[in-house]
């Protein structure tokens, strides 16, 4: 038999915009994003928290499969931490670089001029490591979430949106394997690191690679 369920629905509230107003936010917002680079050189220079904190409850507000929001996400701010975590990354990106990832793995990244040693761990005045979590523990109760990697990659995508169109840089990190980070962390068992964020301003004499987006013909079709 279905079941029943007593909670009300309510009014959406939906402020329509005109259609100038939607043509201008859209090619302004397209411009911004266009601007968005992984940054790979930081600044130690700081950065007000409430706008690291502001981006998480951006993040936060993110769809979810049946609203779950299946995610957690830690900013570090501690310099001690901070060296640990490089050094724990830099062990996992020593063995990744010179003996896990295969040829072709390695000269996709040539163009990167990435190698294991990564200073801007503890050059960024903040790290944020965002973790799944495939199901929630509150008390003795264990419940399931659904879509886990769906929802907390969109949730993560906000993340990056919110930090860029408040003009910081981000990296999307991923020193595979990434337990280390939820033993420093304390994490509880349920929770499995996916990414570790850098974030800061880019250092005065940042570079990146000169790389080409597809064009939208080749990534859309309308039918
Ligand atoms: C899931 C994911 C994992 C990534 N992992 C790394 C990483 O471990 N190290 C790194 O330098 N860049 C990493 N990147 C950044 C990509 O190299 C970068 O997004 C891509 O080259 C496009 O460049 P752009 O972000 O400047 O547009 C990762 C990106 C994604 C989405």
């Amino acid at each position: 038999m279905e079941k029943k369920d007593s909670s009300k629905l309510k009014k959406l509230k939906f402020k329509r915009i005109s259609s100038n107003k939607m043509d201008a936010r859209s090619e302004a917002f397209l411009k911004r994003m266009l601007r968005r680079r992984s940054v790979r050189h930081f600044s130690k220079e700081s950065v007000p928290i409430s706008l690291i904190k502001d981006a998480i409850k951006i993040a936060s507000s993110a769809p979810s499969g049946a609203n779950k929001q299946p995610w957690h996400f830690t900013i570090v701010k501690d310099r001690f931490l901070k060296k640990k975590i490089r050094s724990a990354a830099e062990k996992e990106e020593k063995l990744f670089y010179q003996n896990r990832a295969p040829d072709y793995w390695l000269d996709d990244l040539k163009k990167f001029r990435t190698n294991w040693e990564k200073p801007f761990l503890e050059d960024a005045p903040f790290l944020i490591v965002v973790f799944k979590k495939s199901f929630t523990i509150s008390g003795e109760k264990k419940t399931k979430n659904y879509y886990v990697n769906e929802s907390v990659g969109i949730a993560s995508g906000f993340l990056l949106t919110s930090l860029h169109n408040v003009g910081l840089a981000t990296l999307t990190h991923t020193p595979a394997p990434m337990g280390f980070l939820e033993k420093l962390l304390n994490r509880p068992n349920n929770e499995k690191a996916i990414l570790l964020i850098p974030v800061g301003f880019p250092s005065e004499n940042a570079e990146v690679p000169d790389l080409k987006k597809k064009r939208l013909k080749d990534i859309c079709n309308i039918i």
